[in-house]
């Protein structure tokens, strides 16, 4: 799982600083370590290291043809060895590669008892020493060779000293773009068209099973019988992504704090004032597809599942279908119940989640009603499914999901309207949904203004190793959220929990050390909540609130409350994630958490 860009240079670019370039796009994907390798004077050069893509920044070498990696790290710990790119045993051939190779195991072992040392504990490596002793004065035909041995996911780029004008690539299960500049002839590569920030290209994807031959005078596409192909290029004019924190001192903050603008952009132009119903330009599907579905089924992974487990009484109360959701690498392997009346929604930020993308095709299998909600419109998954509707949040650079995450609910609260207009819910019941949506983004506003409260509060239990989130009804889901918030970016134990379920179990777990924060954002169980956080306090566990504004019965309890803007109970979810993730971000910086990029974590996880 990783992320892979290469650059050969026709125009004179330096193939070293492009790949470099290119490679802060896609740290997303992983930034264990990081490595390039390409042709100076004939020979093979190369450089990696632990860490991230900025430890490669003293590379100070013009090459003009080049790939690179940054890795997330699957099969070898995270050494200088394992990471990429790796290289024959004559140093003639060098790769890249994400996915996982399955059968490398049972590949090893036969190219051991031929001889073969290895140099690193990586699936990768046995492809390069297989394209070695395949080479029989072709790259591309060796290349053809090898992938039929291979069995799993990859995406591969490969270069030789023996063909230094080439890069050969092979594709199977995970995405690879393609891309050429009409100016000057240069040909790129990418796990990800988002790392092509501020050009203008003319690209294609390479799809299962296919492999590529790139050289300045020829790019030659075949498929897995060896057939050459017309690719036909889109031209992509991609702007400059400013990969910058605007003042702020994390890209979680900024993106935090850009959440009233992401939702209203989510929001923006999607409602029908005449018929007072939400409008999806990007959709083709007709109403009946919502009218005579008899089952909705919900996939992601992370905060996407979360979104879509807060969305499912939106759905349910609004439209009066069943909801299920799915965690996507648990679906997969289901003999799940649909039929071709159930509509799939498939939730995924990045758009390339391998067990969000997998959970999909099985559905394909048994519906053609999918719809997918995805932030990066360039994405394997908007790519495979056509009714794909937009997050329009904007790059989201901080491996913990904020704003993503808001504007997934509010496109699934628009959802949850739009099936419900077409089946019972009235025009006025409509209207008055969507003043409470732009009630929600003032509230997210005022929510912001009180951000010295909440880090006043991360502050006084920052110290805390174990944190429990209590909360009941819509506040559940949320409470699951906020506990992958608090433990994604500063490391402390966290439990989303149910409040009523604390007494099967859990509440052996309460002890003066052990914090409880209750999401207090469900109006209609408010007293039950009180219940549930007498018990904790009658046995001595601190307890910290986040509450509705006017509700005073919560300060006989605890002096540690902070109030929010009094929403309904739908739309506090919206407020409670914002509120939690303000809480992670400064318990995180109070403990000196590596916060846009925490351990162990990737933002897009492209292996099962
Ligand atoms: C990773 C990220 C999570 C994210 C999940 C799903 O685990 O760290 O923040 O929620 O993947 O990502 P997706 O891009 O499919 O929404």
């Amino acid at each position: 799982m990783c992320g892979i860009f290469g650059h050969i240079s026709v125009g004179g670019k330096n193939s070293a600083s492009v790949c470099l370039q290119g490679l802060k796009f896609l740290e997303y994907r992983g930034y264990d370590s990081a490595g390039i390798s390409g042709i100076y004077k004939k020979k093979l050069k190369s450089f990696k290291h632990v860490g991230k893509v900025s430890s490669l920044q003293s590379l100070n070498l013009h090459l003009g043809i080049a790939i690179a990696h940054t890795r997330w790290a699957t099969h070898g710990a995270i050494t200088q060895a394992n990471a990429h790119p790796h290289f024959d045993e004559r140093k003639e051939f060098s790769i890249v590669h994400n996915g996982i190779i399955e059968n490398y195991l049972d590949l090893k072992r036969e190219l051991m008892n031929q001889g073969v040392v290895f140099q690193s504990e990586t699936d990768t490596e046995v492809v390069v020493h297989l394209l070695a002793r395949e080479y029989q004065g072709s790259l591309f035909d060796a290349m053809k060779r090898v992938t039929q041995k291979l069995r799993g996911a990859f995406a591969l780029a490969a270069i030789s000293s023996k063909e230094p004008e080439s890069i050969v690539c092979a594709v199977r299960s995970a995405p690879l773009i393609i891309g050429i500049c009409h100016e000057t002839g240069d040909i790129y590569l990418s796990s990800d068209a988002n790392a092509f920030s501020g050009m203008t290209l003319d690209v294609f994807y390479l799809l299962n099973d296919e492999i590529a031959s790139l050289t300045p005078e020829k790019i030659c596409v075949i498929n897995k019988h060896g057939v050459e192909l017309v690719k036909n290029l889109e031209r992509l004019e991609l702007k400059h992504t400013k990969l910058d924190k605007e003042g702020f001192e994390h890209y979680l903050l900024k993106e935090i704090c850009e959440q009233p603008q992401s939702l209203m952009r989510a929001l923006l132009g999607r409602i029908d004032e005449m018929n007072m119903t939400p409008i999806f330009s990007e959709l083709t599907l007709e109403d009946h597809v919502f009218m005579d579905c008899d089952h909705i089924t919900i996939l992601g992974c992370g905060s996407a599942y979360h979104a879509g487990y807060i969305a499912k009484s939106m759905i349910e109360k609004m439209a009066g279908k069943h909801v299920s959701v799915e965690i996507a690498s648990e679906f997969r392997y289901n003999q799940p119940l649909i039929t071709e009346k159930t509509l799939v929604i498939a939730i995924s930020q990045s758009g390339e989640t391998a067990d969000t993308i997998a959970a999909i095709e099985l559905a394909q299998q048994k519906t053609s009603r999918i719809i997918a909600i995805c932030n990066v419109m360039t994405s394997t998954i908007a790519r495979m499914i056509k009714n794909t509707i937009s997050l329009k949040a904007g790059p989201e650079i901080s491996v913990c999901s904020t704003k993503a995450f808001t504007s997934q609910l509010l496109v699934l609260l628009l959802l949850a309207i739009k099936f419900g207009r077409t089946l019972a819910l009235t025009k006025n019941e409509a209207t008055s949904l969507f003043s409470q949506i732009h009630d929600m983004i003032s509230g997210v506003e005022k929510l912001l203004e009180q951000k010295s409260e909440i880090e006043q509060m991360a502050k006084k239990t920052s110290h805390y190793d174990h944190t429990f989130f209590i909360g009941r009804q819509e506040m559940v889901p949320t409470c699951l959220e906020a506990a992958l918030k608090l433990k994604e970016v500063s490391y402390v134990n966290a439990l989303g929990i149910a409040a009523g379920e604390l007494k099967h179990g859990t509440i052996a777990l309460i002890t003066p050390q052990s914090l409880t924060i209750a999401l207090c954002g469900n109006e209609r169980t408010e007293e039950k909540m009180e219940s549930n956080m007498m018990e904790i306090i009658s046995r001595n566990g601190p307890v910290f609130a986040f509450a509705n504004e006017g509700c005073q019965s919560i300060q006989k309890l605890t002096e540690n409350v902070i109030f929010l803007p009094k929403l309904s109970d739908q739309f506090s979810p919206f407020l409670y994630a914002v509120a939690t993730q303000l809480y992670a971000y400064y318990v995180a910086k109070e403990r000196g958490c590596d916060i846009d990029q925490p351990r162990n974590l990737a933002k897009s996880v492209t292996v099962e």
